[in-house]
């Protein structure tokens, strides 16, 4: 019968029998599938897995540090956590076209991976031969089921990696539906803020700041998100909710007055959605009390900030996010 436990134990003997003594690579976004992926693989070849994370500036606040604290506490995984902010906010100073953007996120992405991954290779030890993904059932049925190794749908995640690649791939989720590898990492002691998240796109912040993305734009955004998710979480309606993009719009300003004073500052958008498959979606009938305390702390506490809006487009004709 379909336990978590069944599971986990069918996969640690396979994940075993086919890495042997080599040793394997995982790549960590932050996200539920190479969280639950790594994990299982940590405790099937333990040592012999490096898990890689690339922190490239333009995640949530917190999202970073559960990564490096929380997820290797209750893993034990050996990880090499890749500090590349600068470099990814250099190659995209003066842009703002949204799918320029996710290009060059995704292109400096792959290469401080594979630098990363190359001087692990280096390392003593065993011969790397296995990178680790978190592919799940869907995955397998939309790319047409295939196994092996260069069959990567590189969709538009951003750990999409290149053609040439010559790992073998340990696929241990391959059978699993989303809500079956939330149980397994729930089982095998993941962080629930880990094993909950909702979906994240890969280029993250950097396309939800509408303008050119900098530094203290982020540090905004980051402090605006964070409010809404708060509330959100407080009132109890993560599970009810797909996901809920938080947008800076950047290049706009409009006027406002705070304390005794004219305010010029940017509109943040709420996007919160209700969805199946994010194929689709709905804009979610938040509570208003929730939107009002949502507002209003955004107001007060982000500075720059004067404005909070909310999107009630559904998709289609809108797409979630906002780029
Ligand atoms: P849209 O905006 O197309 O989003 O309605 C559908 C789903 O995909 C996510 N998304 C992305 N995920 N890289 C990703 O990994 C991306 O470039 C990207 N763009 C959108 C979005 O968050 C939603 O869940």
């Amino acid at each position: 019968s379909w336990t978590t436990g069944n599971v986990i134990e069918e996969q640690v003997a396979l994940i075993r029998e086919q890495v042997g003594d080599k040793r394997a690579i995982c790549g960590l976004s932050g996200g539920v599938d190479s969280a639950v992926a790594a994990a299982l693989v940590a405790r099937a070849i333990g040592d012999q897995l490096t898990c890689v994370y690339v922190d490239h500036g333009l995640m949530r606040k917190g999202e970073t540090e559960q990564v490096e604290k929380d997820f290797v506490a209750a893993t034990g995984v050996k990880l090499v956590v890749v500090d590349a902010e600068e470099r990814f906010l250099t190659a995209l100073k003066g842009v703002s076209d949204p799918e320029e953007k996710r290009k060059i996120i995704g292109r400096e992405f792959i290469r401080v991976f594979e630098q990363a991954q190359a001087e692990i290779i280096a390392d003593e030890g065993p011969a790397v031969e296995f990178l680790v993904q978190g592919t799940l059932y869907p995955d397998v049925v939309e790319s047409g089921g295939g196994t092996g190794t260069a069959n990567i749908k590189s969709h538009h995640n951003v750990g999409g990696l290149p053609e040439d690649l010559e790992f073998q791939l340990v696929e241990p989720l391959r059978k699993l539906f989303k809500d079956e590898v939330r149980m397994v990492g729930q089982e095998l002691g993941l962080p629930e803020e880990i094993v909950q998240r909702q979906p994240f796109p890969g280029p993250g912040l950097g396309i939800r700041i509408v303008g050119e993305v900098t530094k203290d734009r982020l540090d905004l955004l980051r402090e605006a998100d964070a409010i809404a998710r708060e509330e959100l979480t407080a009132a109890g309606l993560d599970r009810e909710i797909w996901q809920c993009p938080v947008v800076l719009l950047a290049d706009v300003r409009s006027v406002g007055v705070q304390g005794d004073g004219r305010t010029y500052g940017h509109p943040i958008v709420l996007r919160p959605v209700s969805s199946e498959d994010a194929m689709t979606a709905d804009w979610s009938r938040l509570p208003y009390e929730v939107l009002g305390k949502i507002s209003t702390r955004i107001t007060n506490e982000v500075r720059d900030v004067n404005r909070v809006v909310l999107d009630v487009t559904s998709k289609p004709p809108g797409t979630i996010e906002w780029e």
